[in-house]
């Protein structure tokens, strides 16, 4: 088979850079290793940036983000039993963020891509790029005993942390910087009204809690644990009792608690592999690089490596112009970088660290003081949230 752009990866990253060009004209093929079911049974975060909900529109793919998504103008802090109100709107110029399922928005991107008679080929096996430093790379892989390739202009790694691309890169070009951290989220996903119409990030002496949604009848619920918990050993009713004690009383006084339909622990990582584009591969969302979800910049940074690369494609294919290819690496780590550093930051100060000196913890305490009692502060908090300019 021949195509322009192979893509490796029917994620989010994948699934919208084919979309997008497949409408201007630029015929792509998607490899992705799983079945469609599995890809949609994944719970992932659910924050969109302005720019990232403006892509799908340009993907023709936001007719049901529109009506079934949530624009959320703020967010509240829980510290010191208080709540504090982070107001996107009025710090961040007028801008807000979309409260929509990472997995509806796949879906989304897989009834799109049918709509159009896109080629996604699912259960690919042993998915190999080569000969990626000549102008004619191919994408080797096997569907049940048989063997296929496909010859193309462009190969895109968009298949995540544990992906193939971002290792056929060869070591000595690639340098990789990582942060693990001592904890990870223990999630869960619940048929139950959200305690607030608005996220509210906790920080507590027993450990971070998040209290997000999905709609107004399914919220999402993560507290702290230590890296040794096991999912299995949290019943609902323990969960449901420490995020309460994690929470400002009378937040607590409110929580719906019910069964839960979904509960996973997530270590929390930083992650970054430089440079994003070996030859003709070009990487990009989790195949480069991962946050911890404090922030909810991971989907929102895919979005921005995926803008980039789509115009780059656009200016190559359609006026014979390579700058924005040449440029993507620099270009995307950039922001990718910025990201890292906010997401690092929220981290940081609402996370308690195992063996925190008392006056790094007076340091973590100072950073949510002077961030309320600072319109720069809460400015700049804003306008990452809301996702920096492309
Ligand atoms: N061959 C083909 N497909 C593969 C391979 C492989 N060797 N390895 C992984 N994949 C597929 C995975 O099954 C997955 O469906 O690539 C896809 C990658 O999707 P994601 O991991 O969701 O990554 P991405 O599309 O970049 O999405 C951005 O931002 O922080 C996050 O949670 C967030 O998943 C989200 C991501
Ligand atoms: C989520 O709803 O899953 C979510 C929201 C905000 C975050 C992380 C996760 O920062």
């Amino acid at each position: 088979m021949n195509t322009q752009v192979c893509i490796i990866g029917g994620g989010p990253s994948g699934l919208l850079l084919s979309q997008l060009l497949h409408l201007k004209g630029i015929e792509t093929v998607v490899l992705e290793r799983q079945s469609r079911e599995y890809v949609l049974s994944r719970i992932r975060a659910g924050v969109l940036e302005h720019g990232f909900a403006k892509l799908m529109r340009e993907a023709q793919c936001g007719d049901r983000m529109e009506r079934e998504g949530e624009i959320h103008d703020g967010f509240f802090i829980a510290h010191e039993g208080k709540m504090d109100r982070v107001d996107l709107h009025k710090y961040s110029g007028g801008n807000s963020v979309m409260v929509y399922g990472q997995t509806e928005l796949t879906r989304d991107l897989y009834e799109a891509r049918d709509r159009m008679k896109g080629i996604v080929i699912h259960n690919a096996e042993d998915v190999a790029p080569h000969d990626l430093k000549s102008d004619k790379p191919f994408v080797t892989y096997r569907v049940g005993s048989e063997s296929k390739r496909i010859d193309c202009d462009f190969i895109i790694g968009a298949d995540g942390f544990h992906g193939v691309s971002r290792k056929s890169i060869p070591a000595h070009v690639l340098k990789e910087y990582e942060k693990v951290y001592p904890f990870g989220w223990l999630g869960v996903l619940s048929r139950t009204k959200p305690v607030s119409p608005e996220l509210i990030y906790a920080k507590h002496e027993r450990g971070f809690a998040l209290c997000s949604l999905r709609s107004q009848i399914l919220s999402r619920y993560y507290i702290q644990v230590p890296l040794s918990d096991k999912v299995e050993e949290w019943s609902d009713e323990q969960f449901w009792d420490e995020l309460k004690r994690r929470l400002p009383a009378e937040v607590a006084a409110t929580l719906i608690t019910g069964p839960t339909i979904e509960k996973s622990i997530a270590p929390l990582r930083s992650f970054v592999a430089e440079p994003m584009r070996y030859g003709n591969l070009f990487l990009a969302g989790d195949a480069a690089h991962i946050v911890p979800p404090t922030g909810a910049r991971g989907l929102n940074t895919a979005g921005s490596d995926i803008h980039y690369l789509y115009q780059a494609m656009l200016a190559h294919y359609k006026n014979g112009d390579s700058t924005g290819l040449e440029q993507y690496s620099e270009k995307a780590l950039t922001r990718v970088w910025k990201a890292q550093r906010f997401a690092w930051w929220m981290t940081t100060m609402l996370h308690n660290f195992p063996d925190t000196s008392e006056y790094d913890q007076k340091l973590k305490e100072v950073d949510l003081t002077y961030l309320f009692s600072s319109e720069a502060g809460q400015s700049s908090l804003a306008e990452n949230y809301v996702g920096l300019p492309y």
